[in-house]
């Protein structure tokens, strides 16, 4: 079943996969056994730990793992990154290549999910055309609804109006900021931790996005119009069973930033 494997000639029985293995089904005897498939919760932490690469699990080749030491970026790296990425609103008309958008997807996709779910949807507009036509029908649908005196009350309907005049007097795009492409998270319903599996995986991809040189934007108004109509979730694909995490929009950046912000300090509730 998870095709747990030991190449004997290369391991030297440390007991490092069975006492890190959070599940607990993994033993010593003279060499690692597995004691309950069905516990196993594919986490890989046996493959991960194993110092000389001995451990295949769910037919992975330790060996095309990327090895960890000398690979992981600095203290100074990190800070940059986290303090340097800012909320992109100005996008190069052009798709981010095809090749570059698959492997971020594909990282982005190790974002971790309570008890190793793994149920993440990447719902993604890969084309500026397509986000293009989906630009006009948010747009039209919103100003329908508004004609008809259906937008809400407060925040959303006070956006949403602001959203409308602005395309409509300047086709100024507020909804997507003209960008090329769209990410949307989602989590089946029934997982552990739906929401916050969806949210960690877009805050993964974000970061690595922004360590790529691409622009990328949170869109809170997007998903507004998204809670106003219900059926546009299935028209895009996602799954009925599964909950919306959040959007975000993302591309090649028409606007440089030199040097990062100054917050803080941070917010602490320091327990005694
Ligand atoms: C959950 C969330 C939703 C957001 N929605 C929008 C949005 O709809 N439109 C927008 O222009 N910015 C949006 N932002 C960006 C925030 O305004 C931005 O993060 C904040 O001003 C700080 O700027 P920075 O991200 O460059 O540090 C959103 C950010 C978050 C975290």
């Amino acid at each position: 079943m998870n095709q747990f494997k030991i190449d004997e000639t290369r391991c030297i029985q440390c007991g490092e996969c069975a006492t890190d293995c959070p599940a607990g089904v993994i033993a010593m005897q003279d060499y690692p056994v597995m004691t309950d498939e069905e516990g196993c919760i594919r986490c890989q932490h046996c493959l991960a730990v194993c110092p000389t690469a001995a451990v295949s699990i769910l037919d992975r080749d330790p060996d095309m793992s990327i090895f960890l030491k000398g690979n992981l970026p600095g203290p100074l790296q990190m800070a940059a990154l986290i303090k340097g990425r800012r909320s992109v609103r100005r996008y190069q008309e052009a798709n981010v290549p095809a090749d570059l958008l698959d492997e971020l997807l594909e990282t982005a996709w190790h974002a971790p999910t309570g008890v190793n779910n793994q149920g993440v949807l990447f719902t993604v507009v890969r084309d500026r055309t397509v986000l293009a036509s989906l630009r006009q029908e948010v747009h039209a649908r919103v100003e329908k609804l508004a004609a008809a005196g259906g937008l809400p009350e407060g925040m959303v309907g006070r956006y949403l109006s602001l959203v409308l005049s602005a395309w409509k007097e300047s086709e100024n795009d507020v909804l997507f900021r003209g960008a090329p492409h769209l990410l949307i998270t989602s989590s089946p319903a029934s997982a552990p931790c739906p929401v916050q599996d969806a949210h960690i995986a877009l805050a993964t991809f974000d970061l690595l996005a922004q360590s790529r040189g691409l622009g990328t934007l949170w869109d809170g108004i997007f998903m507004m119009a998204l809670g106003l109509f219900p059926d546009l979730t299935r028209r895009l694909g996602i799954p009925e069973d599964h909950l919306v995490g959040y959007a975000m929009v993302f591309g090649l950046p028409a606007v440089q930033y030199h040097r990062t912000v100054q917050r803080g300090p941070a917010r602490l509730n320091v327990v005694k």
